[in-house]
């Protein structure tokens, strides 16, 4: 494994990670992934380009490091601890993505620790309540390491001075496709497939989520399938959103995706996979954005969007204050087996 860093300009670094057949890039700016190389195949999408600017005005937070809060907050604001919080509507009226101060436009600090089967990068930094508006003032670690067995994992460590919600999620894309077509014949498979739906607000109102295994007879649906489906609740939902924007519960946190040559291993502690595929890229006004609807899939883990309005305090997001929060997701990327 060998790794370089660059510096460009305006305190943007690219921390570029080299093993065998595979490149994985990550910045400073946000913590985030850059791109991942299979090959001259980048499985992400991103700034390929590697232009501090592609971030600037971007509302899709591609491979950003997202929080303190993922997901979104209905109309902006919740209670914790018999006092009301107002966060930035950012998401008129909701919130989302932890606001426009939150962890994905924050420089973190960085080292760089390489081990003898792979190296990590140990990004630091604080949000204050001053910043984003939530209680307590929260250092936030987050380690990105690769491995020799092309293995990205993500480990976020958190403390905070005050109870707190932390529900940070890795905005990264996949598209697995070399001729970066759409990723309507990408395939997602998992025992346990249990799609939330959303109402109109992007919010979701319902604790009866859509079985899919049960719905399709499979446990391995390709994202076409979903789309064009005629199920009336899954049908409608499609049509709500352009396609997927949703929770997604998953079987033991385990899920893959593929198309007809990788396989994409997921595993996450966190009980939800916010699945969205990039359905409007009209809303972005830039000369980088040559995006159009489904050129990726996020895979974001984390709690239910807007727990802490749903269940209160028993709100998997809810952390106590000087209690150390941690959570870990892993990505491997692996060339499919032709018997698969
Ligand atoms: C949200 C989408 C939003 C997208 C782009 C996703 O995490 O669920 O509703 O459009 O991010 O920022």
């Amino acid at each position: 494994m060998f790794t370089k860093v660059e510096h460009q300009s305006n305190g943007f670094d690219l921390i570029k990670i080299n093993n065998d057949e595979t490149t994985i890039v990550f910045t400073n700016y946000g913590a985030r992934i850059v791109s991942w190389k299979y090959n001259d195949n980048n499985i992400v999408l991103g700034n390929v380009v590697e232009a501090d600017e592609f971030y600037l005005d971007n509302p899709f937070n591609f491979g950003a490091t997202v929080g303190r809060y993922g997901g979104r907050i209905e109309n902006a604001t919740f209670e914790l601890e018999g006092q009301a919080y107002q966060l930035e509507a950012n998401d008129d009226p909701h919130h989302i993505h932890g606001g426009s101060n939150g962890l994905d436009t924050t420089f973190f600090d960085y080292e760089i620790v390489e081990q003898v089967n792979q190296t990590k990068i140990i990004f630091t930094t604080e949000l204050t309540e001053a910043q984003d508006g939530y209680p307590g003032d929260i250092r936030i670690q987050v380690t990105h390491t690769y491995d020799i067995n092309y293995c990205w994992t993500v480990e976020y460590e958190a403390t905070s001075t005050k109870t707190t919600l932390f529900n940070p999620m890795n905005h990264v894309y996949f598209n697995l496709n070399r001729d970066n077509n759409v990723v309507d014949n990408h395939v997602l498979s998992s025992e346990e497939l249990l799609l939330y739906p959303l109402n109109k607000q992007h919010l979701v109102d319902t604790e009866e989520p859509i079985d899919l295994v049960d719905t399709f007879g499979k446990d391995k649906i390709a994202l076409a399938e979903l789309f064009e489906s005629d199920v009336p609740r899954l049908a409608e939902q499609m049509a709500q959103c352009g396609g997927l924007d949703h929770p997604i519960e998953v079987s033991q946190g385990q899920l893959q995706l593929c198309n007809d040559q990788f396989v994409l291993d997921v595993e996450t502690d966190m009980p939800y996979v916010v699945m969205f595929t990039f359905n409007d890229p009209s809303s972005w006004d830039s000369d980088f954005n040559i995006y159009k609807a489904h050129s990726g899939v996020t895979l974001e883990t984390q709690c239910m969007p807007n727990d802490i309005n749903r269940y209160g305090e028993d709100a998997c997001s809810v952390l106590e204050p000087h209690q150390p929060f941690y959570s870990k997701t892993t990505y491997k990327i692996s060339v499919k087996n032709e018997d698969e």
